[in-house]
């Protein structure tokens, strides 16, 4: 499948995206692993970039980025959970994201940083803590890509789905033009996918599920029927 460089969320006109989150994946193999999951069809690589400040967690920083941008050309996610996302904005559009999301929790500024986003030519993205209203994003709602509701506490994969956040997804759903994707993130496997998308999500974060499986080609199209609202 060839995809264009660019923000992925323009890319792709409709349907359920589904983004595997290399947290799961084993970082001694990543290159075959990232050849099953495009090969799966899974549109969108999620990155989570974990700072120890932010959230209680280290993961990876823009060298790993950038040598996932040199093995491959499809589109790149990063999710910054981070105190300090004006600085490592800069640092992963300079290795090839495609699209950066990043806390509201974490600035002051979250206009600022969407604009420094599409002026780089990415996709923007605010995602909120179980914990924070969807009011929250009012403001800048309107000038956002994407939108990712975190259905766990953000800072360790493998967790289980938060159902209370459905009502919130539905909210946010509210707050969207058609052209504004809604992803989930944390605890996403069919059952949890399903629901998701009857409350309005679009892009389906996974990790454990995928890279955890045993069959990385089965857990997408498992995801995907899934995910696919009828
Ligand atoms: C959690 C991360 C997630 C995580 C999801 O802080 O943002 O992307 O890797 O992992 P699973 O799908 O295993 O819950
Ligand atoms: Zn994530």
């Amino acid at each position: 499948m060839a995809i264009q460089r660019g923000n992925p969320w323009k890319a792709f006109s409709s349907g359920p995206l589904i983004a595997p989150s290399l947290l799961a994946c084993n970082f001694a193999c990543m290159g075959p692993q990232l050849d099953a999951v495009i090969a799966a069809g899974a549109e969108v690589l999620h990155v989570d970039i974990m700072d120890g400040h932010f959230v209680p967690n280290l993961s990876m920083g823009p060298p790993v980025a950038k040598s996932i941008r040199q093995y491959t050309d499809h589109p790149m996610d990063v999710h910054l959970m981070v105190t300090d996302p004006a600085y490592y904005i800069e640092r992963f559009a300079d290795v090839g994201a495609d699209s950066i999301t990043f806390h509201i929790e974490a600035t002051d500024q979250p206009q600022k940083l969407i604009d420094r986003l599409h002026e780089r030519g990415l996709g923007a993205g605010i995602t909120l803590k179980p914990g924070t209203p969807a009011e929250a994003i009012k403001d800048v709602v309107a000038t956002v890509d994407m939108v990712l509701v975190m259905t766990v506490e953000p800072g360790y994969g493998g967790q289980k789905f938060m159902e209370p956040m459905l009502p919130k997804i539905a909210a946010i759903r509210k707050m969207l033009r058609d052209d504004q994707r809604l992803q989930v993130d944390g605890g996403i496997q069919p059952a949890t996918a399903a629901l998701c998308a009857a409350h309005g999500a679009d892009v389906f974060v996974a990790g454990e599920n995928i890279f955890g499986s045993g069959d990385i080609p089965r857990a997408v199209r498992e995801l995907r029927e899934a995910a696919t609202r009828r």
